[in-house]
């Protein structure tokens, strides 16, 4: 049996008095595929949003590989959040907003242009580099924002919300 790779020990979470997350408790396994499913406003986004660091829990611990890092900011982690809300930098192309982490990262010039192509081919928008993002229909942008998360080479990637059924080819795609 493989190790746990993301690990929610005992989270709990509150805002404004009302208890969110009571005792939560979830892991996830290498090449596992998880689904939250719930109705609205049972916590899912809030789940997401701890995994990823952008809330910190009132109890309990995220692990990662067994680390804890729960405290740890979401840049520092090794995961990617692609969001509801795709957030792509609508002044820049497509292909600037592929490259941003990369740039940040110090990436060269020519290992940036190679993952734009890569992750363009897999999310199935080749050619679309010079193209601006606020041209794209929704489900363009969100494989966009895909492709933004996959370049930075995640161990786990999280999506909020799931991708719809008909963009199953495109996820079976991303998982092969
Ligand atoms: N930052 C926040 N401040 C106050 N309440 C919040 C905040 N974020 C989420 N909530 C509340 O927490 C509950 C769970 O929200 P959320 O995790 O977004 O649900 P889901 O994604 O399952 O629809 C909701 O009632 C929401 O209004
Ligand atoms: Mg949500």
């Amino acid at each position: 049996m493989s190790t746990k790779l993301l690990d929610l020990v005992n989270i709990t979470k509150s805002y404004d008095g009302v208890t969110i997350l009571d005792d939560l408790n979830l892991y996830i396994r290498e090449n596992e595929f998880l689904t939250l499913l719930g109705p609205s406003g049972c916590g899912k986004t809030t789940t997401l949003r701890i995994l990823g660091g952008f809330e910190t829990p009132d109890a309990g611990k995220v692990l990662f590989n067994g680390q804890d890092i729960t405290q740890l900011p979401p840049n520092k982690r090794q995961l990617n959040t692609v969001f509801q809300k795709y957030a792509l930098f609508t002044h820049m192309t497509i292909a600037e907003n592929i490259a941003f982490g990369l740039k940040i990262k110090g990436k060269s010039k020519a290992y940036i242009d190679d993952k734009i192509k890569y992750a363009l081919k897999l999310v199935n928008l080749e050619g679309y580099e010079n193209r601006s993002p606020a041209l794209l229909s929704g489900g363009q942008q969100q494989r966009i924002a895909i492709a933004r998360a996959i370049v930075n080479e995640p161990k786990p990637l999280s999506m909020s919300p799931m991708i719809r059924k008909r963009r199953l080819l495109c996820r079976t795609r991303l998982l092969s």
